[in-house]
């Protein structure tokens, strides 16, 4: 059995941001999150160290798998009061920094495989590529150690849990678990550590893990427009809504510009085509199709071909009608069609020039935003 322990009860002074740094997001989660899905397929039980008073907190995210207890003054404090709270029949215990939280579940794994190969103590460490000197108080340097004996050491930390019980029965404080089990004489392991579980100590080093996460995910954008004139006697339907009292405007489908122009900017950001060539005059059962089915046909199309929408935009330009009193309502049925997704719906004249000034029409632009995992 493997239960593990995450030290995320730290304030992040160093980051300085006015939550406790394992609450900070990267990418769509926290760090503490993250962090615990680094360790989830590998270990059995799951310990959570806290800062006093975010214990409940970090309760409603993490979810009732997960043991959440009150941190110490220190990081080996800490790990201390996890070490209290794993079951009796455990044989290996992983250590993990909460800032720590693109450590992948290969590298959890790697620990593991060479805890079950015999060794009481694993942890993964990076060759130094910087030459490293000792210095006194002063600020004089006594010694330069050779680069080549030097590992710059990472979390999961793996042990058996008879040498890591052993290790902090003493009450002494260090910056990782490994010293403490160094000092009383095991041997301990080294494997090949990860750039991506890097120690998230500075708003720059959230930079970096970004990046990291920016590997697996790539964001596009697209513009599409449209525009249709007035036609007396049909129907006004604009950013998914009817328009009693309007007048309509001409069109294959409702005419709906808004969504037209959405449906364009998600197919230029995705690459697949556009309005015409996805719904046009050869597919006549879209001969009148509403705007938001236009959008939903949209969003299905993209969703299959492995996008989702971070983010839509859309302005409408034209004398009438006013937009500003439905806004919200527009934005609710755009959002609805788009599953949910982000929308912004702005409006503006033209200042009694071209088309739409002219009073013959209405046009709209929108940009949108997609990521591609
Ligand atoms: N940690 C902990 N209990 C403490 C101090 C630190 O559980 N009393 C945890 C942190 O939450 C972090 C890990 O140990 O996940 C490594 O510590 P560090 O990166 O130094 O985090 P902080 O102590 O929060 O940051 P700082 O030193 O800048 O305040
Ligand atoms: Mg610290």
């Amino acid at each position: 059995m493997i239960s593990a322990i995450i030290a995320a009860a730290g304030s992040g002074e160093r980051f300085g941001a006015s939550i406790p740094k394992a609450l900070i997001q990267l990418g769509d989660r926290t760090l503490i999150e993250h962090s615990v899905a680094s360790l989830s397929s590998v270990a059995d039980q799951i310990i959570v160290t806290a800062p006093a008073g975010y214990e409940e907190k970090f309760r409603t995210l993490l979810g009732n798998t997960v043991t959440v207890v009150t941190g110490g003054a220190t990081r080996s404090e800490s790990v201390r009061l996890g070490l209290a709270q794993v079951l009796c029949d455990v044989d290996f215990v992983l250590v993990h920094d909460a800032a720590r939280a693109l450590a992948t579940p290969a590298l959890a794994q790697r620990v593991v495989d060479a805890l079950v190969a015999g060794d009481a103590a694993v942890i993964p460490g990076l060759a130094e590529t910087d030459t490293v000197k000792v210095i006194d108080a002063e600020g004089f340097v006594t010694s330069t150690p050779d680069r080549g004996a030097l590992r710059r050491v990472q979390t999961p930390q793996g042990f058996t849990y008879g040498a890591l019980q052993a290790a902090h029965a003493l009450g002494a404080d260090a910056t990782d678990d490994a010293a403490l089990v160094e000092s009383i004489g095991k041997k301990v392991r080294i494997i090949e550590g990860e750039e991506r579980a890097l120690k998230i100590t500075t708003p720059s080093d959230l930079a970096t893990a970004l990046s990291f996460l920016g590997d697996a995910t790539k964001f596009s954008t697209g513009v599409g427009v449209d525009a249709h004139h007035f036609q007396e006697g049909r129907e006004l339907w604009l950013a998914g809504l009817h328009w009693p009292n309007e007048t309509g405007v001409e069109g294959h489908s409702d005419g709906d510009v808004a969504a037209h122009a959405i449906c364009d900017a998600l197919f230029a950001a995705t690459g697949l085509g556009d309005l015409g060539s996805n719904f046009g005059t050869s597919r006549p059962e879209y001969a009148g199709a509403p705007g938001t089915t236009l959008l939903k046909e949209t969003l299905s199309l993209i969703t299959k071909s492995g996008y989702s929408i971070s983010h839509v935009s859309v302005q409408v330009i034209g004398n009438k009608p006013k937009i500003g009193a439905r806004r919200k309502e527009a934005i609710a049925a755009l959002s609805e069609a788009l599953g949910g997704a982000d929308v912004a719906l702005l409006a503006t004249t033209t200042d009694g020039m071209g088309l739409t000034g002219e009073g013959k029409g209405i046009a709209a632009i929108a940009s949108a935003l997609v990521l591609k995992k």
